[in-house]
């Protein structure tokens, strides 16, 4: 079994979905390790109402390479092979991404690379584009860039709202997540 670390700083929906995955038996792979910055956050509520090993520790004031170095520990102790980003939204330090290179990946709400960075569904909505969707890439330094390893599109309806337009989006979000993360630990 791939022993895969969580990310996240939110609410904690892909987190949800890859756990269903796994559950269901569709993802051979366990959460080792649920990290968040954001010790309040409802997905850490989640994880251990599931009985997963949480580091929730806040980032705020902290040096970015110093609380990355204390992810990268509370990882390797754990035995993390895979690094999926879930809604973390921190920029990763250099030393943190060499440590994984090529096993961190993302899922973003756009179709790289149009609309990087933060609420990428309202850039894409108010940019006025028919179709948008949501991509999972490999991890690099930069804001939503690395190779592009699945994207699934989703139109953009009449009479949609950002609220409408994210919700279907963050529905291609939870099938595509699990999925692509399957083929990518089936595959090395
Ligand atoms: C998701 O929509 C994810 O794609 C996005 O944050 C949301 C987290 O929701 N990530 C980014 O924008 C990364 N740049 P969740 O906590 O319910 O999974």
């Amino acid at each position: 079994m791939t022993r895969l670390g969580i990310l996240l700083s939110g609410r904690g929906s892909n987190f949800r979905a890859i756990h269903g995955a796994i559950e269901r038996g569709e993802l051979p792979a366990e959460i080792a390790m649920v990290v968040s910055n954001v010790p309040e956050a409802a997905g850490v509520v989640y994880a251990r109402e599931k009985g997963l090993p949480v580091f929730a520790e806040t980032s705020k004031g902290v040096p970015r390479a110093e609380f990355d170095r204390r992810v990268l520990g509370v990882l390797r102790e754990a035995g993390v092979e895979w690094v999926c980003l879930a809604g973390y939204m921190r920029l990763l330090s250099a030393e943190f991404i060499q440590a994984y290179a090529g096993r961190i990946v993302n899922i973003h709400p756009s179709l790289l690379p149009s609309f990087p960075g933060l609420d990428a569904q309202r850039q894409a909505f108010e940019h006025g584009v028919k179709v948008t969707g949501c991509t999972v890439h490999l991890v690099d330094e930069g804001l939503d860039t690395g190779p592009i390893v699945a994207q699934s599109a989703v139109p953009v309806l009449e009479g949609d709202t950002v609220e409408s337009l994210s919700a279907r989006i963050l529905e291609a979000e939870h099938q595509l997540y699990p999925a692509t993360i399957a083929r990518l630990v089936r595959s090395r």
